[in-house]
């Protein structure tokens, strides 16, 4: 039976003292390779609580499991990363640290590399011996053509409020979207800057080049700063779930808030990813991915 398991930030004090720090310098020095893993570490993370709970479930190959869901497959990156902090923390602890706490931590500090808010991450997760199912992974996890109630209960069901969903949504001030999924805002939307959606389109045209990518947030692709909240201020948010949240609903004053007040978006955002006791499912077994 599932259990809601008290996670505790000492968890490893005794057990792997030097954890979180080993975990750190492997995801720094992947951030430094390749600046845009720090958005796919915090989407990893995100896809992967969202679905059946932070139990890494998201890191098992499952020809039918939630990594083939269409949020998934294709877009979700990071798995190698994951994997090499994990094998760090394994040299010098093995068989003590979760993958779901290696996840957790690499979100953290993937946030940090970008230069965003840090957290203390309670730790004592319990990883999945098995994927969740494609269904079930297609049905929890957002989709850009959600409507914004839609949007808002998905996360209601994974206790998060509103004002959580706008901060963690903040995260887009990083990372970069495929063509296929801005293709029908840059071309059919009325709610875009026209010249945004012109410059867009030059990488993006209507047939072909389904994976051709552009920054979600043009002016600072790589910082983790509050500017995604004046690009939906500019119409220049590049997904429909982007621009949904400032559209005349029940968002839009927090993401002018966020916009006004930086410091008040990093401790939102900070505390929104921060798992509480309960709040996402967790398991009383234990396993490990090979
Ligand atoms: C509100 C519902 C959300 C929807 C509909 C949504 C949808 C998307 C889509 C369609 C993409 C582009 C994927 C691709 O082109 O393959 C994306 C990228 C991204 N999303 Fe979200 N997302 C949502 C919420 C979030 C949240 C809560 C977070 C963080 C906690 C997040 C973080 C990111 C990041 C960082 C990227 C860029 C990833 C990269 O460059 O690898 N998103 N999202």
């Amino acid at each position: 039976m599932p259990s809601d398991a008290q996670l505790s930030s000492t968890f490893y004090d005794d057990t792997c003292p030097y954890a979180l720090s080993t975990i750190g310098a492997s995801i720094m020095g992947a951030v430094l390779i390749d600046p845009r893993m720090a958005a796919s570490l915090i989407r990893l993370h995100f896809h992967d609580c969202f679905v059946q709970g932070c139990d890494a479930s998201i890191l098992l190959e499952d020809e039918s499991g939630e990594r083939t869901a269409e949020q998934n497959a294709n877009s979700v990156r990071g798995f190698a990363v994951v994997e090499a902090a994990k094998q760090a923390v394994e040299a010098i602890c093995p068989g003590v640290v979760s993958c779901a706490d290696v996840l957790a931590v690499a979100a953290r500090d993937a946030t940090v590399a970008a230069g965003g808010p840090t957290w203390t991450v309670k730790l004592g997760r319990r990883d999945s011996p098995a994927a969740a199912t494609r269904e079930l992974a297609e049905n929890d996890l957002p989709r850009d053509s959600d409507p914004l109630p839609t949007l808002i209960s998905k996360f209601a069901k994974k206790n998060l409020n509103e004002r959580e969903m706008v901060a963690l949504s903040g995260a887009r001030t990083i990372g970069q979207a495929r063509c296929v999924m801005f293709r029908d805002r840059i071309y059919n939307s009325q709610n875009i800057d026209p010249n945004f959606a012109t410059m867009r389109r030059s990488n993006c045209p209507q047939t072909g080049g389904d994976d051709n990518l552009a920054p979600l947030d043009e002016v600072t692709p790589t910082v983790f700063d509050n500017n995604y909240f004046r690009n939906l201020q500019n119409g220049r948010g590049l997904l429909e779930s982007d621009s949904v949240l400032l559209s005349e609903g029940s968002t839009d004053r927090i993401t002018v808030e966020y916009l006004n007040h930086p410091d008040t978006f990093n401790s939102d955002f900070a505390s929104a990813m921060i798992e509480k006791n309960g709040r996402y499912r967790t398991f009383n077994w234990w396993s490990w991915v090979s």
